[in-house]
């Protein structure tokens, strides 16, 4: 890892270094403010392409010659050149960054002192004597430190939540459930949660348990509950609304009994799936679930989660229930995800939490500083790609999702495809031996040995985006991208 980051540069840097961190920060925030824009891929595409360097078409024959003074006039095969000219792109691209992280971590203030030792960008949270902190998350000392909004409250109750008031009121980074946000903060992770805890008897007479204990929400999860019981559901209630079973218990041992759990959130707000949600899958109760409306994106496995949408909705629910109830078989189906794992889209989703969002808020710090420096005049004659007699190649760069370091990975013309991408991908990962980071996360059952690429997105993608929305739709697409793109970054999710 990190093979294209340099050692610290001299010496004469470290009296330069506040000032410097101070320029990038301004410029970062001037660059933070334009994410402001980024509701969907198209406009990501466009924002990518104002990164873009000034035209790299250097004179690739003359200054690939001056590299490789031996071969002038002699015929190589195509393997040859092409090797050469990856080996003269990892030189000719590589960018002495000046600021080295492991020497001056990505400081955040604001918060309780702790120092992310495992996060694979430096990264101290607390204040540093002598420096300005890169981002903090209370009011700015220094006018160049970006502030970040941190809360996992649905914004139907917390204005200042939603992504757009957020913006307006001058945050610069937002760390909410919000998959859009730009460093998620979700309620889901292997640590917390069992999730592959296996099932047991459901023995419990009633249907469903519930545990509502807030009787005012800004949603309909009372009528609901009102209207089930009129169609014959009958539910265990352990919150203080429509009590019928004492509270004081084990929440997820009870809910192992019941067939369904009454998964009702405050507030229907996309991406806003509380412990409530993921407490019903530890315990193998099928969710039926009042809440965002897109929780079919945090379903196990397709038909392993009922969605009361509206009050409309509630009957239908209600019959699917009874119908799952009374056939055995067709419950297990619902739960069959308990014995065979989860879809790779659950993992995908619940892998992101494998690092933790205070370093993911570092490794996007880090990353914005570097790509500021790229745009520095000096960096931007990088070639980027090198063209011989048989071709072009292409460089690119890619890390997994959740790390800072960046591998390099080559493509040539002609072969400008997603299966090429996926395939220098797997065995650019495959030769340094990488380690997934859900490896140490997951269930020892949802452990696979093999690298299996998920998705492969340009890095300043949301999780919203790289997870769900976006795809290179053709092989042209991605073409279209690395061209537009010298030294395009990538992030993959392994599965
Ligand atoms: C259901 O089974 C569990 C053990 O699996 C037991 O502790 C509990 O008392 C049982 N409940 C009922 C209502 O039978
Ligand atoms: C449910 O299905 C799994 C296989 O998916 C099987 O191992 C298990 O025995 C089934 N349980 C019941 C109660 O049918």
């Amino acid at each position: 890892m990190g093979t294209q980051q340099p050692s610290t540069p001299g010496k004469r840097w470290p009296n330069l270094m506040p000032l410097f961190v101070g320029l990038v920060v301004v410029a970062e925030i001037a660059f933070l403010g334009r994410l402001d824009v980024v509701k969907n891929v198209a406009t990501v595409h466009h924002w990518a392409s104002t990164f873009h360097f000034p035209s790299t078409s250097v004179a690739l024959e003359d200054s690939f010659a001056s590299v490789s003074s031996s071969s002038h006039g002699a015929v190589e095969d195509d393997g040859g050149e092409y090797s050469r000219c990856e080996d003269w792109l990892e030189r000719e691209d590589t960018i002495r960054y000046s600021r080295d992280f492991t020497t001056y971590p990505i400081i955040v203030s604001g918060a309780e002192n702790q120092d992310w030792s495992t996060c694979s960008v430096g990264c101290k949270f607390g204040s540093v004597a002598k420096r300005v902190p890169d981002a903090t998350f209370k009011l700015p000392q220094q006018p160049s430190t970006a502030v970040v909004h941190r809360s996992m409250e649905s914004s139907k109750y917390y204005i200042e939540n939603n992504i757009n008031v957020a913006r307006r009121r001058g945050y610069n980074i937002l760390m909410t459930t919000s998959l859009s946000s730009d460093v998620p903060v979700g309620y889901f992770s292997w640590a917390e949660y069992d999730i592959m805890a296996p099932i047991q008897p459901k023995n419990e007479t009633a249907l469903a348990a519930a545990f509502i204990s807030n009787c005012v929400a800004h949603n309909f999860r009372l009528q609901a509950l009102e209207m089930l019981e009129k169609l014959g559901i009958k539910i265990d209630s352990y919150g203080v609304c429509h009590q019928n079973r004492d509270g004081k218990v084990d929440k997820v041992e009870a809910l192992k009994r019941y067939k369904f759990s009454f998964a009702f959130e405050n507030s229907n707000e996309e991406d806003y799936v509380t412990e409530k949600f993921f407490q019903s899958l530890v315990a193998g109760a099928i969710p039926v679930v009042v809440g965002a409306p897109n929780i079919q994106d945090f379903a196990p496995s397709p038909g392993s989660v009922l969605h009361i949408k509206e009050l409309d909705d509630v009957e239908s629910v209600a019959k699917t229930m009874k119908f799952l109830a009374t056939n055995p078989d067709a419950f297990n189906k619902s739960v069959s995800w308990k014995y065979d794992g989860p879809s790779d889209a659950f993992k995908a989703l619940v892998d992101m939490a494998a690092v933790h969002s205070s370093c993911r808020l570092c490794i996007f710090l880090a990353t914005k500083i570097r790509e500021k420096e790229e745009m520095a005049l000096q960096f931007q004659k990088r070639p980027c790609k090198c063209t011989t007699r048989s071709g072009t190649v292409y460089h690119l760069y890619v890390r997994e999702r959740g790390r800072f370091h960046m591998e390099s990975i080559f493509l040539r013309s002609g072969r400008l495809t997603l299966r090429e991408l996926e395939s220098a991908v797997l065995s650019k990962f495959q030769s340094v031996n990488h380690t997934p980071l859900w490896k140490k996360e997951r269930p020892e059952s949802l452990r696979g040995d093999n690298l299996k690429i998920y998705r492969i997105y340009p890095v300043g993608l949301t999780q919203r985006q790289a997870l769900y929305s976006f795809r290179f739709d053709t092989d042209a697409d991605l073409g279209k991208h690395v061209e537009s793109n010298p030294c395009a970054k990538f992030e993959v999710i392994f599965v």
